[in-house]
């Protein structure tokens, strides 16, 4: 409960904010639509109008010191691990440009069959137990294979990738940084790219690192460091977030069962499913830019230089955009979400995010009759940005 005398305080390295971050957004958007984190150093949009806004004033709002408030990922040294996110025109268009052929949406669509293929041999694993971990056992591992797959890294080496790229995002409570284990975890990273970019350029194959080791735009071509930011950008961008959004949906269709009725009873409401899902409760809860111009928010003129960050996850529930934004409700119009951004940063994965959540919500709908979940057992992870759950047991009943 929120109280209108407690201070306002938001701060995204706070436990209480993993858990529910909701309250304290609601309290932004209506008594400081312009936040500000002294402590920090930042400012915060909570209103959808302002978040869309920013996105799409991308001239002003500069995305080249990262969107991370981590000060190890910001900083203009940041395209290093986050590639083309972190940089504003002309190197941000060429880099999006070479990657973006293997983002087409004939390239996703025929990734399906694969994705219903790896989601079968995790589901069926899973459904022979009966209980089992939501996120460890399905949510957690399809998303990196499916990357894995596109990437063409071997089966061997996926499950320790994963776990590097997971020490990569998370934070032990208090910690206000990247930790040791995320750095170490980093450096490791960084070596089983080098060779497999190098494995690349001596054995080209028909995967997206060959093709970015092979493509040239007026005469130029990508170097190793610029591929390695690229590899990075694809593990932190498209892991844990699809992995986040799958879980999610399976909670929250779980709390609310009239809701959770409607894709179970046909499942053609399954993409109902999936867009209430990214509006609810978002994976990706806010992105920072930093200022380039001086800019007029809300009756106050900011100066260039300032960190801005963008609520994502507080716009999806402002009122003005959408009616009664706290009830989980598949028959709202969800066309306003800015779960995936919104102009030039636009996410590139975003139909393959789809993609994979609808595959894998049909395969449960199919095979799964009823489920529960174990809510006290559940865990959310603790990051920066990345919001979702870390553990997530169910017991499910096959139809
Ligand atoms: C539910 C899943 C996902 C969510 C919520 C999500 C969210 C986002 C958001 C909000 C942005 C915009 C960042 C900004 O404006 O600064 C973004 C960018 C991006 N996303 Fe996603 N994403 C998801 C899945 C994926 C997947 C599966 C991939 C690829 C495999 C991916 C690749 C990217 C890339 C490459 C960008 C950078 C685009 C650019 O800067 O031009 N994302 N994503």
């Amino acid at each position: 409960m929120t109280t209108a005398t407690a201070p306002l305080v938001y701060d995204p390295y706070a436990y209480e904010i993993h858990e529910d971050p909701y309250p304290t957004y609601e309290r932004l958007r209506e008594e400081a639509p312009l936040y500000r984190n002294e402590e920090r150093g930042f400012w915060a949009l909570s209103r959808h109008a302002d978040v869309l806004a920013g996105f799409r004033d991308s001239d002003t709002f500069s995305s080249a010191e990262g969107v991370s408030i981590d000060p190890a990922a910001s900083g203009p040294h940041a395209h290093r691990t986050m590639s083309f996110l972190a940089m504003d025109p002309p190197q941000h268009g060429r880099m999006r440009g070479l990657v973006s052929r293997g983002f087409t949406p004939r390239r996703v669509a025929d990734m399906e069959a694969g994705i219903r293929e790896l989601t079968t041999q995790h589901l069926d694993a899973c459904l022979e137990q009966g209980s089992f971990d939501f996120v460890a056992d399905l949510a957690g591992k399809l998303p990196m294979d499916v990357i894995s797959e596109m990437l063409g890294v071997p089966q061997a080496d996926r499950a320790e990738l994963r776990k590097r790229s997971d020490l990569l995002v998370h934070r032990e409570e208090g910690m206000t940084d990247v930790p040791p284990a995320g750095v170490a975890a980093a450096l490791d990273l960084v070596v089983y790219y080098a060779d497999l970019i190098a494995d690349r350029r001596a054995n080209p194959g028909d995967d997206l690192v060959s093709a970015l080791c092979a493509a040239e735009i007026d005469g130029d071509r990508l170097t190793d460091d610029e591929i390695t930011g690229f590899l990075f950008l694809m593990v932190v961008a498209g892991n844990e977030t699809t992995t986040k959004l799958l879980a999610h949906a399976w909670y929250w269709a779980w709390r609310n069962p009239d809701q959770r009725a409607k894709p179970f009873e046909d499942p053609g409401r399954i993409g109902d499913w999936v867009e209430e899902t990214l509006r609810y409760d978002t994976s990706s809860q806010m992105l920072a830019r930093v200022t380039r111009t001086p800019v007029e928010l809300h009756g106050r003129v900011l100066p260039p230089g300032e960190r801005v960050l963008l609520l994502v996850g507080a716009a999806n529930r402002d009122p003005r955009a959408f009616p009664e934004p706290d009830r989980y409700d598949l028959d709202r119009d969800t066309s306003g979400i800015v779960s995936f951004g919104f102009g030039r940063h636009f996410c590139m994965g975003a139909s393959l995010a789809r993609l994979e959540t609808r595959v894998v919500l049909e395969e449960l709908v199919r095979r799964v009759r009823t489920y529960e979940i174990d809510a006290d057992a559940a865990r959310r992870v603790h990051s920066v940005n990345v919001r979702g759950f870390d553990t997530l047991p169910t017991t499910v009943e096959v139809r």
